[in-house]
Order: C-alpha cells, then sequence, then structure tokens
C-alpha cells in the first residue's frame, strides 16, 4: 500500500520538442507580425539545418523531471497520444524514475509536438498541442491520487483547463499541498476561476506579466502588487523576472534574489525549473531563501543547454555558480 503513496503528483502538458537551426532563417521586417518581424524562408528553396536537437517539453513533465531527480517520490498525470511520441514520453518518464500510473492515452489526438526554428537571435515556435489539451474526468484516478502530499499544476489548456478548478478543489478537500503555475488559459478566459482558486493555493508561481494579469497592477511596482497577492494568496506567491532573478513573499516579508553569473544559451523550460526547484526545497522543509537558491540555480543550469530538461540538478549537484544572495524586506502587519 505505502507503494502508492507520492511526494508530489504533477500536472500539466507533456510534449515532444525539435529544435531545429539554421543560419538561413532570416529575420526581415514585416508589420503584418506583433514583433514587426517575420522569420522567413525562401519559398520553393531548400534550406539547410546547422543542427537538429530533439528533447522533450511541457510543463506537467518538466518539473516532475525535477522532483524525481531531486529525490522525491513523483508521479505525473496526464494524457498522451497512442503514437511513438507517446511511447517516448513514457519512456523517458519511467528513465526517470517518475511514475506513469497516471498516464493515459488517447486515439483523439497525436502527442503534442513543438518545432522550434532558431535563427541564433530570434526564434519561432511552431505548436501542436494535441493530447494535452484533451484530458477529462474520467482520465484521472481520483480515488488513487489522494495518495501524495503535494500535487504541482501547471498550465491546463483547451478541455484540461475544465479540470483545473475540479484539481484543485479536490486538493483542498483532501489536504493535498498545492504549488500552482497558471497556464494561458488560466490567465485569459478563465481568470476569474483562477482568482477564486487562489485561496487553496500554498505555492503560486508566475512570472511578471502573469502577476499584473492577476492583481492588476503594474508588475514595476512591486510592493503594491505583493501587498494584492498576500490579500489573495495565504501561502507563498513567487513572481519570477527573467534574468533579472525573483522576488517571493509570504505574506511577512519580500524576499529577492538576482541570477548567478552565467551563460545562456535556451531559456526554454526555465520558469518550470525555478518554479519546481523552489518548490522541491520548500516541500522538503527548507526556508524561502534556500528554495529561492535551488530554484535559481536549477533554472541557470537548464538555460545553459538545449532542451527544456537538460541540465535539470539532481539533489546534492550544484553546478559550478555560486549561491545567489536572498535580501529580505519586513512587511509591516
Ligand atoms: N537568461 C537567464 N539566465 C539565468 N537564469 C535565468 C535566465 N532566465 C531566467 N532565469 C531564471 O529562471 C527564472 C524563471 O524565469 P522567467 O521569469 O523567465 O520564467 P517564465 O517567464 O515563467 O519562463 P517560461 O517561459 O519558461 O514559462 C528566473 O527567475 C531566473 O531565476
Ligand atoms: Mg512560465
Amino acid at each position: 500500500m505505502f507503494s502508492n503513496s507520492f511526494d508530489i503528483i504533477t500536472f500539466g502538458s507533456a510534449t515532444r520538442d525539435i529544435f531545429l537551426r539554421s543560419k538561413d532563417f532570416k529575420l526581415i521586417d514585416c508589420a503584418d507580425f506583433v514583433s514587426g518581424k517575420a522569420m522567413a524562408l525562401g519559398a520553393g528553396s531548400k534550406v539547410y539545418l546547422d543542427d537538429l536537437i530533439f528533447a522533450s517539453g511541457g510543463g506537467g513533465t518538466n518539473v516532475a523531471a525535477t522532483f524525481a531527480l531531486q529525490g522525491l517520490k513523483t508521479a505525473y498525470a496526464g494524457l498522451v497520444g497512442e503514437d511513438a511520441g507517446g511511447k517516448d514520453i513514457l519512456e523517458e518518464l519511467k528513465n526517470l524514475k517518475i511514475s506513469t500510473d497516471f498516464v493515459k492515452k488517447t486515439s483523439k489526438a497525436k502527442t503534442p509536438y513543438s518545432i522550434i526554428l532558431s535563427s541564433g537571435r530570434e526564434r519561432t515556435i511552431l505548436v501542436y498541442e494535441g493530447a494535452s489539451h484533451l484530458l477529462s474526468e474520467s482520465d484521472i484516478d481520483w480515488n488513487k491520487i489522494k495518495k501524495t502530499k503535494w500535487f504541482y499544476v501547471s498550465g491546463l489548456s483547451g478541455e484540461s483547463s475544465k479540470l483545473f478548478e475540479k484539481i484543485i478543489n479536490f486538493a483542498a478537500d483532501n489536504k493535498i499541498k498545492l504549488a500552482v503555475n497558471p497556464g494561458h488559459d488560466q490567465l485569459t478566459n478563465n481568470l476569474e476561476i483562477l482568482k477564486k482558486c487562489l485561496n487553496k493555493i500554498d505555492i503560486l508561481i508566475v512570472n511578471q506579466e502573469e502577476a499584473s494579469q492577476i492583481t492588476g497592477v503594474d508588475y514595476k511596482d512591486e510592493s503594491a502588487l505583493f501587498k494584492k497577492f498576500d490579500g489573495l494568496v495565504p501561502g507563498i506567491a513567487v513572481m519570477s523576472k527573467g534574468p533579472e532573478g525573483v522576488a517571493v513573499s509570504d505574506g511577512k516579508k519580500i524576499y529577492r534574489a538576482g541570477i548567478p553569473r552565467s551563460g545562456y544559451l535556451d531559456r526554454t523550460g526555465s520558469g518550470d525549473a525555478f518554479g519546481s526547484g523552489f518548490s522541491a526545497a520548500i516541500l522538503r522543509g527548507e526556508s524561502i531563501e534556500r528554495a529561492i537558491q535551488l530554484g535559481t540555480v536549477n533554472a541557470t543550469s537548464t538555460v545553459q543547454q538545449i532542451g527544456a530538461k537538460n541540465g535539470l540538478l539532481k539533489k546534492g549537484e550544484w553546478g559550478e555558480w555560486e549561491r545567489v544572495d536572498v535580501s529580505g524586506e519586513d512587511l509591516a502587519v
């Protein structure tokens, strides 16, 4: 019976990623796109690639990888297609010692695929969301997923987004702790649902834009933003700021840290690496300072390599990077 219990079960997408690099992907000015630029390929021509890298991604499995590497008993709950990509994902999860007990297969869509076109300076991502879109209530073994201390819920899109509130309420009813990194659907069409769920969340992880979407406060005004957050989230609110590091509030203090001096190759997965590293430390009962340091070094290590799971740190490993200084500012009560 004990073998059925987990430290953490993760929800979110599972994807195959392929990185294509070529000097012949041209950037041209084009007013049709938000960025004002287009990534262009010669029509009717052959474009040669300098490199081709296969990796896996998706918020659900990326964070599960960190938890397992950090020595926690981890399961991933999600949906993959009945295809070669689905098989690859299951095999990778098993190699990482992540339980696949709660992974279901569907014939209704293929396993998600992202194709990342990189010109060196800029990248364009082609996304097929497929099976990750389709998780439904009947795909989840509600009775069995009770046996865990924590859930980590990352973005749930399409049909799967309808499960978001149900998973949060289920956790609260069953005294399962919750770390949540909301995705696009939670922050747009379902923002009101997300807001309703915030008072059940132990760790909320968002970036600056997402923090502003939730609170309605400009992220540049950090003290006003966290004041709002502290009223909404009883637990810990984490706001990541890309290469500028993070700010975290537990309602008593705002903690801030930058990032270590380091190189940088591919930022895919930095948010997942930070959120999962941070949560792994909290789950083990470590301080917020330590959690920030672990999340930061995990993210730093993964942005040195192409692929969201490459570079994630094992328990006890730290790589070559310094431990970042964490400052604390007491909040007036
Ligand atoms: N270029 C970088 N070099 C080192 N560390 C980085 C870099 N970019 C991000 N990080 C680390 O990763 C953390 C999370 O990054 P970020 O704020 O970009 O998350 P995000 O916007 O949620 O990313 P994602 O696109 O993966 O969802 C940062 O707080 C920082 O510690
Ligand atoms: Mg993110």
